[in-house]
């Protein structure tokens, strides 16, 4: 059973607090452990935003928001009362010095409680906040800045806010989200591999023949087009999530799971990345964009219907084929592929182990499949793993590929908590394990920025692919060259 551990009194201030993130995520993750009994009855939620709204008119936006984004019955006008109790709204402007007066007076008092600031705002917009925060005094000692990912557009620009904010704050109080660190199923692989004996002998360039790992959308980019088309998916998914998933299948058996621990491990695997420049783009990377399709039976447009410009380069589907260079990894090649409006949402990692080196089943009418690990991320999170099996019954020896399919539904019957109850409540713990160290961040900034090059220098074309597909013909080919398939064509 879940066990919830009460955090300490704390205030929790909202940067964007009327934006999309907060009201579909971080308010009804906030929402459920209050359900839970986690937080305490004193503590705070305190949203500001640049537009000018009282605070019945602020709690009217995220009453309609819960009742919108819970599932189910998980809204009740009971909690609802408790937890809207706890909402404060206050206008406040970055770069309008004389408006952090009210958000100053509302946390005058309250100096020893734990302080909490979340930018769920641009990331142009961090360096202001945090300087605005520390010349109106408001950095107390038990403080903590959370920056909602991405940090920057290139190395550079990550380099420029880890500087301005690290002015105002020390790196240990800047917790850099990246929510695919909270999901469960993500966490699950740091037991998957370190609470198991079985793997982790094999888990080498000597029995792993390649790692897939795949984040599809069905979701095109809707509201957030016009910001989206100056950022596109390399940027957006690539450079934290699916980088971060591919550091911890990589990365080694750190000693445990204390602050720095794993991050120094992850960082390894960061450095230890073959560079993708001008000379290899088109042979490791594809982008490409969707055009008009249909997905579930509706017809939706291209990505340059919904754009008001009508034109753009920008990527909404990247596949990218990634080498390690250190001992474990040398020569596994790591497919890494994500995109809009694909078939459907799906998110997996496969280990695929390599052939038995000498079958003796020759007559068998199945070839020996070489075994696969599947770790099922979204939905139906899960493990399977294919065996190879003989089928049973008289005559002959043939052998069949099976599954020991593992839900986590099933087995455990509990609610998935989303990813940012997690991390709201280790931010509140002060625990910053599951939060992007500032090299972690810049070491992926600046692999990125390679392949961005790359693709410039040797003008790479953005492919063409249909909503409603598993992405363009150049993603199968990316495999096919090496004889290889994506697990998910169907
Ligand atoms: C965000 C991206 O970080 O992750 C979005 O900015 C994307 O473009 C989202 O849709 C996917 O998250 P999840 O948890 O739904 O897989």
């Amino acid at each position: 059973m879940a066990k919830f551990v009460p955090v300490d009194v704390f205030d929790l201030v909202i940067f964007g607090g009327g934006g999309d993130l907060s009201l579909r995520k971080l308010l009804p993750a906030l929402y459920h452990r209050d359900h839970d009994g986690q937080l305490p009855p004193e503590s705070r939620i305190i949203a500001t935003g640049r537009s000018e709204m009282s605070r019945e008119e602020y709690l009217a936006e995220v009453e309609a928001a819960m009742r919108k984004h819970l599932r189910g019955n998980e809204f009740t006008e009971d909690q609802w009362r408790i937890f809207s109790d706890r909402l404060q709204y206050v206008r406040s402007d970055a770069f309008e010095p004389e408006s952090w007066g009210e958000l100053g007076s509302m946390l005058q008092g309250f100096e020893s409680r734990t302080r909490v600031f979340y930018l769920a705002t641009a990331p142009s917009l961090f360096g202001a906040i945090a300087s605005g925060l520390k010349q109106n005094g408001l950095i107390t000692d038990d403080v903590r800045i959370v920056l909602e990912k991405p940090v920057g557009k290139d190395y550079a620009s990550a380099r420029e806010i880890n500087d301005q904010v690290g002015e105002c704050f020390p790196e240990n109080a800047i917790y850099r989200i990246d929510h695919y660190l909270g999901k469960e199923t993500v966490q699950n692989l740091l037991a998957l591999r370190f609470a198991n004996s079985l793997f982790e002998p094999l888990w080498n360039r000597s029995n792993v023949d390649h790692v897939q790992i795949t984040v599809a959308e069905d979701l095109g980019v809707g509201q957030r087009i016009e910001f989206y088309d100056q950022v596109g998916t390399l940027r957006d998914m690539v450079q934290n999530h699916l980088m971060q998933l591919l550091c911890l299948v990589a990365m080694e058996p750190p000693a445990n799971r204390e602050h720095d621990a794993v991050r120094d491990e992850k960082m390894k695997v960061l450095r230890a990345l073959k560079p993708i420049d001008a000379t290899t783009v088109r042979s490791h990377t594809v982008r490409a964009q969707y055009e008009s399709g249909a997905i579930g039976g509706q017809a939706v447009p291209g990505y340059l219907e919904e754009l008001s410009s009508g034109a753009s380069k920008t990527e909404t589907f990247v596949a990218l084929k990634m080498e390690i260079d250190n001992w474990r990894w040398s020569g596994v090649p790591f497919y890494l592929r994500s995109g809009k409006r694909l078939r459907s949402k799906y998110s997996e990692i496969i280990v695929q182990f390599k052939d038995v080196p000498h079958s003796i089943f020759p007559e068998s009418s199945y070839k020996v499949e070489p075994n696969r690990l599947v770790m099922r991320l979204q939905p139906d999170e899960g493990v399977n793993l294919t065996l190879m099996s003989k089928e049973p019954g008289p005559g002959g020896f043939d052998l069949r590929p099976v599954s020991l399919n593992l839900s986590f539904e099933e087995t455990f019957g509990v609610r998935y908590p989303d990813a940012y109850e997690r991390l709201l409540m280790e931010v509140i713990r002060g625990n910053p394990a599951l939060f992007m160290r500032r090299d972690e961040v810049e070491a992926a900034w600046s692999w990125i920025d390679g392949i961005i090059a790359g693709w410039e220098e040797a003008g790479q074309d953005v492919e063409g692919y249909p909503a409603g597909t598993w992405g363009p013909t150049a993603a199968s080919l990316l495999l096919d060259r090496d004889d290889r398939k994506w697990g998910k064509l169907d």
